[in-house]
């Protein structure tokens, strides 16, 4: 797909107050850091279009990008950060659980996992919980440009392995991405492209 326009769109705290128009939409969730505002931008190819920093808790809000005028993409706050503040994670872990769970134009979450991390419990028990609520999800490796390829095969390996031994009876979806060097940008805009014609 060909990534004609992305427009910022609005900041929000409340899923109420998000777009109404009835546009599919698609978002990245995943640990501070871990690199989803990176991905949007790598995706729509546009520098700063969602804003990035080295330190977490960058992304505080809901932010919506509209993509070609007809669908959006959305940057969330992270989760599960040790060095933001208590209060701040309670506020995030608030706007994410209520955007999931009143959402009706999600179309699929995508959960961003650093490649170079072993699997860790935040991440499979939010996996878990998109489950048990019924919103669907894929799995997004990031920063594969910091592993050598043969690694990130194994890491990819052994990442599924453990979602067996966990609780899934089928692995997820998965794309392996670097944004530096625009790893799996084909792969993943085929597949919301995909998922925009249904
Ligand atoms: P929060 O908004 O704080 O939740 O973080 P985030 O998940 O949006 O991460 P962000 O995109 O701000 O990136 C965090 C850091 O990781 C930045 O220093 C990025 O430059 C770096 N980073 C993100 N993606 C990649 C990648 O694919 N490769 C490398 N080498 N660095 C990356
Ligand atoms: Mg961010």
């Amino acid at each position: 797909m060909k990534i004609k326009s992305a427009d910022f769109v609005m900041s929000n705290s409340k899923v109420e107050s998000c777009p109404k128009e009835p546009l599919p939409e698609y978002a990245f969730i995943g640990r501070s850091n871990v690199g989803k505002s990176s991905l949007i931008n790598m995706l729509t190819q546009r520098k700063n279009l969602a804003k990035t920093s080295g330190r977490p808790g960058k992304t505080q809000l809901i932010n919506h990008f509209k993509i070609n005028g007809n669908w959006f993409l959305v940057d969330l706050p992270g989760y599960g950060y040790a060095r933001v503040s208590k209060k701040a994670k309670k506020t995030f872990q608030k706007y994410i659980t209520d955007y999931f769970r009143r959402r009706r134009q999600l179309v699929c979450a995508f959960v961003l996992i650093d490649i170079r991390h072993e699997p860790q419990k935040i991440d499979l028990e939010f996996m878990q919980w998109l489950g048990e609520n019924m919103i669907p999800f894929c799995i997004v490796f990031t920063k594969a440009d910091k592993l050598k390829p043969a690694v990130v095969a194994t890491k990819v390996d052994q990442y599924q392995n453990a979602l067996l031994q966990d609780v899934w009876e089928e692995v997820p979806s998965s794309f392996v991405t670097s944004s530096t060097k625009g790893t799996g940008r084909d792969e993943l805009l085929s597949y919301i492209s995909e998922l925009n014609r249904q």
